[in-house]
This record gives C-alpha cells, sequence and structure tokens, in this order.
C-alpha cells in the first residue's frame, strides 16, 4: 500500500510541482488550500501530466478541525507544508496577516498533526532568514537576521519547529531553505502564474519576452558584482520539488534537519536577460534603476548538506530554467486563466 502524503499550499508554484514529484514516486496524494494566491487549475494538469489522481481539499491549514479529521481519514503518514504568504514588500504593508496565515497557520497545522499521530513534516523555508550575508556561500550554520516580516515569520516557525522536536523524540522534520526557485515542469502546462505585476525577476522577464510588459527594470548595476548587477542562486522547481522526496525519504530519524535547496551558482540579472533571450529568440528590452531597498548584492548557496545528507544535488542548468519557463509563459501568455487576464487580477 502507498503512503499518503498531505500537501498545504499544494495548488501554488512549488506545491504543484512537489504533487507532480510525489504521484510520479508513487505517493498517494490530498492537498489543501485555500486558493488565496493560486488556481486549482494547476492541479488538474497536475493530474493530467501523472495520469493519477489526488484528492483536493478547498480549506484553509488554520482550519485545525478539518485538518485533523483529514488527517485521519485519509491515513496521512507524513506533511510537506508549503501554505504560506511569501510577498516580502507585502509582508512590510500587512505584518500581522503575515504572522496569521504563516505562523498561527503553522501552529495550527502542527497541533492537528500532534492530535492525530502525525510527526513526520517537510517544511518551506526560505534563504530569506540568512538576511544580509557576512560570507559566501550561505551554509546552514550562518547566522540568521531576516530583515522583513516575511522572513521573520519563517524564522519564527523554524524555533518553533526546534522547540517541538527537543519537547519530544518522535518529531522527524526536514527544514528546507530554498533559494530562488525559478523555471517551470517540462511538460509547459504547470508553471508560476504571479497575482498582478511579478515582484520576482524571471517572472517579470518572461512577461516582458512575451509582450505583456514593455521593459525590465535592472533594480541596480552598481553592486560589487562582476557585471555590477544582483548575483542570486536560481534552482530549477522540478529540481526543488525533488528536493523534497529526498527529504521525506531521508526522514527516518528522529530530530530536525535543516538543509540549503540551492546549486551554488550565482548567476547575475544580467545573465538571466542573456538567458532568457538566447532562449526564446525574443528581445528584452531593460533599463537601469535605482537599487531595491533591501536587496543584497550576492546569495548563493552551499549545497553540501543537501548532498550528504539527503543525497540530492541540483541537475538542471540555467538554460533549462529559462527554456523551461519559458515554454510555460509561451503556452499559457495568461497563466491558468487562459484568454484574457481578469482585470481584478491586475493589483
Ligand atoms: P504560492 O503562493 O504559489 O503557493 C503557496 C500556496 O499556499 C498557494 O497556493 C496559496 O493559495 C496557499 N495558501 C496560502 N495560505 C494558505 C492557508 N492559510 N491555508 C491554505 N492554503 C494557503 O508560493 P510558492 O512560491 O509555491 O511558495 C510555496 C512555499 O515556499 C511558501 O511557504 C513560500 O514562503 C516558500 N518559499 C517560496 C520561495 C519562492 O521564491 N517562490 C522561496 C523560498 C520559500
Ligand atoms: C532577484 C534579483 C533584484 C525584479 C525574493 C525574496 C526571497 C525569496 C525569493 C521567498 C535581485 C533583481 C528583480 C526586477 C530586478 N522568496 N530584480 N528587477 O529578491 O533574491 O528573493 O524571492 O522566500 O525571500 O526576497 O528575488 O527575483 O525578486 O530578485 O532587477 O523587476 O533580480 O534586484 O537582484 P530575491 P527576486
Amino acid at each position: 500500500m502507498s503512503e499518503m502524503i498531505l500537501v498545504t499550499g499544494g495548488a501554488g508554484y512549488i506545491g504543484s510541482h512537489v504533487c507532480i514529484a510525489l504521484l510520479d514516486a508513487g505517493f498517494d496524494v490530498v492537498v489543501v488550500d485555500n486558493l488565496s494566491n493560486s488556481n486549482k487549475a494547476s492541479l488538474e494538469r497536475v493530474q493530467s501530466i501523472c495520469g493519477r489522481s489526488l484528492v483536493f481539499r478547498h480549506a484553509d491549514i488554520r482550519n485545525e478541525e478539518l485538518i485533523y479529521d483529514m488527517l485521519r481519514t485519509c491515513g496521512v503518514t507524513a506533511v510537506i507544508h508549503l501554505a504560506g504568504l511569501k510577498a516580502v514588500g507585502d509582508s512590510n504593508v500587512r505584518p500581522m496577516m503575515y504572522y496569521e496565515n504563516n505562523v498561527l497557520g503553522t501552529m495550527r497545522l502542527l497541533s492537528a498533526m500532534e492530535r492525530a499521530n502525525v510527526t513526520t513534516l517537510v517544511f518551506s523555508s526560505s534563504a530569506t532568514v540568512y538576511g544580509m550575508p557576512q560570507y559566501l556561500p550561505l551554509d546552514e550554520k550562518h547566522p540568521l537576521g531576516p530583515t522583513n516580516p516575511y522572513g521573520r515569520t519563517k524564522l519564527v516557525i523554524e524555533e518553533m519547529l526546534k522547540d517541538l522536536c527537543r519537547s519530544h523524540d518522535g518529531w522527524r522534520i526536514g527544514n528546507l531553505r530554498y533559494f530562488n526557485p525559478v523555471g517551470a515542469h517540462e511538460s509547459g502546462l504547470v508553471g508560476e502564474d504571479p497575482l498582478g505585476v511579478p515582484s520576482n525577476l524571471v517572472p517579470f522577464v518572461a512577461q516582458v519576452a512575451i509582450g505583456r510588459r514593455e521593459k525590465l527594470r535592472i533594480w541596480g548595476n552598481d553592486y560589487d558584482t562582476p557585471d555590477g548587477t544582483g548575483i542570486r542562486d536560481f534552482i530549477h522547481v522540478v529540481d526543488l520539488a525533488s528536493g523534497h522526496l529526498s527529504a521525506l525519504r531521508q526522514l527516518r530519524q528522529p530530530g530536525l534537519i535543516t538543509v540549503n535547496l540551492g546549486t551554488g551558482n550565482g548567476s547575475s540579472v544580467l545573465d538571466i536577460v542573456r538567458t532568457f533571450e538566447s532562449v526564446s529568440g525574443r528581445s528584452i528590452p531593460y533599463e537601469i534603476g535605482e537599487r531595491r531597498a533591501g536587496d543584497v548584492a550576492a546569495c548563493y548557496a552551499d549545497p553540501t548538506v543537501a548532498k550528504d545528507a539527503l543525497g540530492w544535488a541540483s541537475t538542471r542548468s540555467l538554460e533549462q530554467m529559462c527554456a523551461d519557463h519559458w515554454r510555460w509563459q509561451l503556452q499559457n501568455p495568461n497563466g491558468y486563466q487562459g484568454g484574457e487576464l481578469p482585470r481584478a487580477r491586475e493589483r
């Protein structure tokens, strides 16, 4: 009999790719998502890619009783917890919403898990918990100091998870710190569908390439980097998803393990522009703007722990990330909505 995994936030960008990885590996999947930042069409496509079905519950993780019932009735053995709000700028404007959704939501989920005696968890944390890099590459021992409310919700949750593991030794927790996920499933059927104007680089570049935006604004070209633009560790979302599977398989020992999921390679904003131009055959007009508040010059992972502890390493190149992102954009110029983008979604 196969294991049943609960994926919170499974209709979202990373979650939909995690569902594909799980179904392809033979796991059964139940998704809980309140669709606050996603569309359930993503899950229909996941099922058609995999040729297998999953269970979807349109619900909020803060509904502890519902989660508890579901854990029991579906026979869930482990949870991959991706549900959360993730917009850094928005978190500065509405911090309490982020604490309520991310921190309180995780507390309710953990409480339901404890009651149902489901004690295996993989959690979506973020490299944003490191804050300003004091050295590079960033290893898991780097001091923590997120610089925005969103990042602080991730740090609070990480601390909570550590306390939980100390409280009794039944818990098995994989705390995954993602770097910059980009790309899409190679079918072009599932990908990132940001609401309104994308704040992240690659979705913005993709919308310029398709003609939905006139030009990219590069936030500063006077950083202390080879070409002056910011450097990040972009990781293919399919590689990231496979990291969750590796974590799930390694969580056989009690305790908590914290792991960076990155490639270990830094690429600049201009590297992304050039690579995207080359894979799409479109030009990406850009202008240079001021630095964006809170940005760092460079940020990339030391992926050694992932290799040693999870037996996982990314395999996909920057070209593949951009090519797959472009295929998704080309096939779905308006994301999951299809046709014209409804006005209400352009916030
Ligand atoms: P996403 O917004 O596409 O997915 C998150 C999903 O969670 C959405 O489908 C949303 O509807 C759902 N959700 C939010 N609050 C919920 C709630 N209270 N109850 C039920 N469902 C809820 O974002 P993503 O990029 O797929 O990110 C997934 C996770 O990874 C998030 O926790 C995010 O913080 C983390 N993360 C993302 C990145 C990134 O750059 N994308 C980087 C590091 C970490
Ligand atoms: C990358 C580079 C920008 C947009 C954010 C969150 C982080 C994590 C991942 C969740 C930077 C430059 C961008 C644009 C630009 N999310 N840029 N013009 O800032 O590394 O990380 O997403 O955990 O928490 O902060 O990613 O894609 O926004 O920016 O020049 O229109 O692209 O300045 O150098 P970032 P990003």
